[in-house]
């Protein structure tokens, strides 16, 4: 199947926030979104971006059965470690069901680890649920490291009230 990776433009967040919610779904836990598409042009495409994407698209002659032809992306930012420097964060990895199989979760995966070897960073991270095991099989193939069987890391977070009592006791400046 023909298809093409570009990097996502403004137009395509409403795509992206479809899909966005579609891999949510996948992961059980479509409650948790609360962005809209109108969040992803403000956060991802202003002066000081604060994620990149890719976009899969399809010809109009493979058009999806609901009628897309944006069918895949790949969300990502970078980070950095103090051990190793400069990491990309893959945030999301998601294709339409109807188009996996194609090769096209790999050529995002790709692109990704590209652009960020192109912008010197050594590592690419991201995580994964441990019942998702296609996706964790398709990293393990590709040669990614499990670090919570290999070194035993947490995925820590503080959001909500959590955040906001962390806010309230911060230093005065
Ligand atoms: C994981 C995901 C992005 C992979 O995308 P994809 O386009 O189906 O994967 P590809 O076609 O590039 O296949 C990559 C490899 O997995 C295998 N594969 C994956 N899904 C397959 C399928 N449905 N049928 C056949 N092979 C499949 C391929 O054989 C290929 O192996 P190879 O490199 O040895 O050829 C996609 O399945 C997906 O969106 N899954 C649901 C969301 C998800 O789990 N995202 C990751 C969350 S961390």
């Amino acid at each position: 199947m023909d298809y093409k990776i570009r990097a996502a433009r403004k137009e395509d967040c409403k795509d992206i926030a479809r899909m966005i919610m579609e891999l949510a779904v996948f992961e059980k836990m479509p409650d948790q979104v609360k962005i809209s598409y109108k969040e992803l042009e403000r956060d991802g495409f202003c002066q000081n971006p604060f994620f990149e994407c890719l976009i899969a698209e399809v010809s109009d002659a493979h058009r999806s059965k609901c009628g897309h032809t944006v069918v895949g992306y790949a969300l990502y930012f970078y980070t950095y470690s103090t051990w190793k420097g400069r990491t990309v964060y893959l945030e999301d990895l998601y294709v339409m069901p109807e188009f996996r199989g194609n090769g096209i979760g790999k050529s995002l995966m790709s692109k990704v680890a590209k652009i960020a070897a192109e912008k010197q960073c050594v590592r690419l991270q991201l995580s994964v649920l441990d019942w998702n095991s296609p996706a964790r099989d398709f990293y393990a193939a590709k040669g990614a490291q499990d670090l919570t069987d290999s070194e035993g890391w947490h995925f820590i977070r503080f959001d909500g009230l959590s955040l906001d009592n962390l806010v309230k006791e911060a230093p005065q400046d």
